[in-house]
């Protein structure tokens, strides 16, 4: 695993966008071999969004043979909500970039059968061939999409229930109002993540600090979801100097060292 440590939000977001644009260029995607990229919603990869959309505008990407697959998104709003992730994902990504909306994939909160939307969610992302780049961002507690600590680390895409914490900090798009805050989400798994060729995951702030700590310097745990890093043979957290902040002195210097080295 390898550990990348940024200035601030800026630059974080600056290095993000100019890897994943690195690796579609190289890909040298065609419809019959898409670049599947994996995306998240909230508000770290907003700056990750607008670099993108950048780098598209300034003609030095495409995403027209790029497949997206988005980590979650709540039970019971529909596509037009405000606070759903579809939305957030037109208004501040695609609707900006040359992607086809068919190789746009979602999870739908609404569907009348979840546990099909999910099996089916899962078997699409294997007919594509699986996830090339998963990026992702961290809850405060170390959940990764919407897998709440105590999540299996081998579950796949499913009906999750939201943990009081998630639903009070993601209130802040809902009024202020955990009440308002869906209890139920769809999200892949911990495994669905897993399976990615490649994982990127993004923290900034000192609100991430704490889980950073317990993802990188403690154990694999389920209470953890973020540390199952660990276990991957090609992943990357990518975080801001803040975010850093409950680490050890040896822990940051070992890890900047194998960033000076080249090697992970
Ligand atoms: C939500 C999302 C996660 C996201 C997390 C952190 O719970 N389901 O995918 O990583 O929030 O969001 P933020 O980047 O706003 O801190």
């Amino acid at each position: 695993m390898r550990l990348v440590i940024q200035n601030d939000y800026d630059a974080v977001s600056q290095w993000a966008a100019a890897y994943i644009a690195k690796r579609i260029n190289a890909f040298c995607a065609t419809s019959d071999k898409p670049f599947v990229l994996g995306l998240p919603t909230g508000s770290s990869p907003l700056g990750i969004y607008k670099a993108l959309i950048g780098l598209y505008t300034a003609g030095k990407l495409s995403f027209s043979q790029v497949l997206t697959f988005n980590m979650d998104e709540y039970v019971g709003l529909d596509e037009t909500s405000p606070q759903s992730y579809h939305r957030f994902m037109w208004d501040n990504f695609f609707q900006h970039i040359d992607i086809d909306k068919n190789n746009v994939h979602i999870l739908n909160g609404m569907a009348q059968d979840l546990t099909a939307e999910c099996t089916g969610y899962e078997q699409r992302i294997a007919s594509c061939g699986g996830i090339e780049l998963f990026l992702g961002g961290m809850g405060e507690d170390g959940h990764i999409a919407f897998n709440e600590p105590g999540s299996s680390l081998r579950s796949r895409t499913r009906v999750k229930t939201l943990t009081r914490d998630t639903r009070l900090v993601n209130s802040r798009f809902f009024g202020n109002d955990p009440g308002k805050v869906p209890a139920t989400a769809l999200t892949v798994g911990v495994g669905t993540i897993m399976d990615s060729r490649e994982i990127l995951i993004i923290a900034s702030g000192r609100n991430k600090a704490r889980a950073l700590h317990t993802a990188i310097e403690e154990g694999v745990s389920h209470l953890c979801p973020l540390s199952c890093l660990q276990m991957h043979p090609k992943a990357i957290i990518l975080c801001d100097d803040d975010a850093t902040s409950e680490l050890k002195v040896s822990t940051m210097r070992y890890f900047k060292e194998l960033e000076g080295n080249g090697i992970s």
